[in-house]
């Protein structure tokens, strides 16, 4: 008695299971938020076409020529289609953000 019982828990928790597999599959949207200012905005437009904001904010305190090198890796390799001009200003918002000046750039 127990036995059918217990197989007829299991063939409900397994049709339960297999209910869910016809449905369309929702990957969890996790946000980062950002630093507000300095034209978080142009940060926001261009930043987020490809991928969150968890691989700026991953990547910890970084020195301008990193922010400057990313920038350029984004636009060269991965065609990232930002201005010359919003580079700039994403560059700096960075390094006011989410990185620091270096002494020894002259
Ligand atoms: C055209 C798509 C695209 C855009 C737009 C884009 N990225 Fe990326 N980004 C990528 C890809 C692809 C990777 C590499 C992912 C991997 O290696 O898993 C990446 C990785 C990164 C990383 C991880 C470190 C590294 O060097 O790989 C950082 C930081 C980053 N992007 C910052 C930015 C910032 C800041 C912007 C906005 C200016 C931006 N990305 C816009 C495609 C893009």
């Amino acid at each position: 008695m127990k036995k059918k019982l217990l197989l007829a828990t299991l063939l409900l928790s397994t049709s339960a299971l297999f209910a869910q597999v016809s449905k369309p599959i929702e990957m969890p949207y996790v946000e980062y938020p950002i630093a507000a200012g300095d034209h978080d905005e142009v940060v926001q437009q261009y930043c987020l076409i490809c991928h969150s904001f968890g691989y700026v904010l991953n990547q910890g305190k970084k020195s301008r020529p990193y922010w400057k090198g990313t920038i350029q890796k984004m636009v060269n390799e991965f065609k990232a289609p930002i201005p010359k001009e919003d580079q700039q200003t994403i560059i700096n918002y960075l390094v006011k953000h989410y990185g620091y000046e270096t002494s020894s750039e002259h």
